[in-house]
């Protein structure tokens, strides 16, 4: 005992002592009562110092694990362990319908996975390599020090205030009419939606959305127990007769679009379909839910008004907002804006749920935010990702036999192939060992899009996205012979 114990270099020896012993207790290798080496014997066993030791010895007296007695040495206290009761759950008998739910329709678990050596188109996260790290730091060590102490408390439900004024003035800069509205401060998007969904709907509720829509939103959608309604989508947005006719045709809870760089297929929806849809929505009485999440990543053309903007004194429209793909989405930081009186009863369910949103990593984006850092990294971003884009475009049309490639800005493009090719065929039977892309089937309210794939090129290089669209294309091209 004591002489197989080994030491790493990552954390303090007397800490690494304390566990040891504490281990040897808790497996019943020493027993209640039983004297420990001295203070010295241990350390010259181990060969560090007396201090080390005596520091282990202090922990263990301090969390019940020890008795030290004066002039009669440590001793092993009375731990109350019954290794008798060692029956086995099935948990899995357990789990209620939510649980096997979000089992099933995480895709995370169920997609292809990326492998040591492949080029993956799969995911749209943002590339950290361009992340501006040290202005960062420089932004966490300016607000922990003005206020560290406040940040490692409690804060409030709705938000670090200062970040909820500076999000509001940012909307405002997107032509959003802020009167009578406010922000809620949520853990991305994907919380945002959570919570939305959570206060305003009831399983069985209709939802509209465009077919095809973001993944996770379709999982959250289903998870509440809603009946979702898709809606197609064309080259410059949602079908509007086609949204007329499943407004008439159900009584629809909530729309949830995504006007801008549309996830999966890119699309920007025109700004006289934006009117008109809203015209359409506000007939049919049905409020909207707007995904803004992309954006900033525009690369051409010029600003388009958000639906939260073009409802002006309106409050049908409850946008939420993601720095996911603009920034950072490791912050997990969103937000919802909406009607004041609405953000405060969402507040209360923000509260039940998780008391509030990380207050150091709100200020700390504060703080990078306030100092002109987002105008910045976005102006280089943008740069870099419109050349990715350009060129993923050109190798797309020149490589990949597509009936239609769909896209105009953000992180990503999408194929729409032959109808008779499946691309998980193409994907599982030939591709699987050298690229990966994302299936579109998984972003289809129903049974379509096995012919599309979506195409992320944020992480990848220039020779990549060449080489990778070129077996793509290859292998489809063998399949439709
Ligand atoms: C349509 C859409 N909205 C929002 C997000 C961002 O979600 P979150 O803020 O939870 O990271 C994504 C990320 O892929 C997305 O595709």
């Amino acid at each position: 005992m004591f002489t197989d114990i080994s030491f790493s270099d990552d954390r303090p020896l007397y800490l690494q002592i304390r566990d040891y012993i504490k281990q040897m207790i808790l497996k019943g290798l020493l027993s209640q009562g039983q004297k420990l080496p001295s203070t010295r014997e241990l350390s010259s066993i181990l060969k560090v110092s007396r201090n080390t030791v005596i520091l282990a010895y202090e922990y263990l007296q301090d969390e019940g694990f020890i008795e030290v007695l004066r002039g009669k040495g440590a001793f092993v206290s009375a731990i109350n362990i019954d290794y008798q009761n060692q029956w086995k759950f099935d948990w899995n008998s357990k789990l209620n319908s939510y649980t096997k739910l979000a089992n099933e329709l995480d895709i995370v678990k169920h997609e292809a996975k990326w492998k040591k050596g492949m080029i993956s188109f799969k995911s749209i996260a943002p590339d950290d390599k361009l992340f501006d790290v040290e202005d960062f730091k420089r932004a966490f060590l300016n607000r922990f020090s003005l206020e560290g102490e406040k940040l490692l408390n409690y804060g409030y439900a709705q938000g670090y205030k200062p970040l909820i004024e500076y999000l509001l003035h940012y909307m405002s800069n997107k032509g959003v009419n802020i009167e009578g509205k406010d922000i809620l401060i949520t853990n991305g998007f994907t919380e945002g939606f959570d919570i939305v969904l959570s206060a305003l709907t009831n399983p069985g509720d209709y939802i509209l959305c465009e077919n095809p829509t973001h993944n996770t939103a379709i999982k959250i959608m289903k998870l509440h127990g809603l009946n979702i309604l898709g809606v197609d989508i064309e080259e410059d947005g949602i079908n509007l007769n086609e949204l007329k006719k499943t407004l008439s045709l159900k009584p629809i809870s909530m729309g949830f679009l995504i006007p801008s760089y549309h996830n999966p297929t890119g699309i920007v929806m025109s700004p006289e379909k934006r009117m008109e849809a809203l015209k359409i929505f506000a007939r049919y009485k049905v409020p909207i839910i707007e995904d803004g999440f992309n954006e900033e990543l525009r690369y051409s053309g010029s600003h388009l008004s958000p639906l939260a903007g073009l409802c002006g004194h309106g409050n049908s429209v409850i946008y939420i907002g993601s720095l996911s793909k603009v920034l950072f989405p490791g912050l997990r930081i969103g937000w919802i804006l909406g009607d004041k009186d609405l953000i405060s009863k969402l507040e209360s369910v923000k509260r039940s749920r998780d008391i509030h949103t990380s207050f150091l990593d709100q200020a700390v984006l504060y703080e990078y935010l306030v100092t002109g850092n987002l105008e910045k990294y976005l102006k280089k971003a943008r740069r870099i990702y419109r050349e990715k884009y350009d060129f993923a475009l050109e190798c797309a049309k020149k490589y990949i036999p597509h009936k239609r490639i769909l896209g105009e800005g953000g992180l990503h493009i999408f194929v729409e192939m032959d109808e008779n090719i499946d691309a998980r065929l193409v994907l599982y039977r030939y591709i699987i060992r050298i690229v990966i892309f994302m299936p579109g089937d998984i972003f289809y309210t129903d049974e379509k899009g096995k012919n599309t794939f979506r195409l992320g090129f944020s992480r990848s290089t220039l020779k990549e996205i060449e080489k990778g669209f070129s077996i793509i294309g290859e292998i489809i091209k063998e399949m439709e012979e």
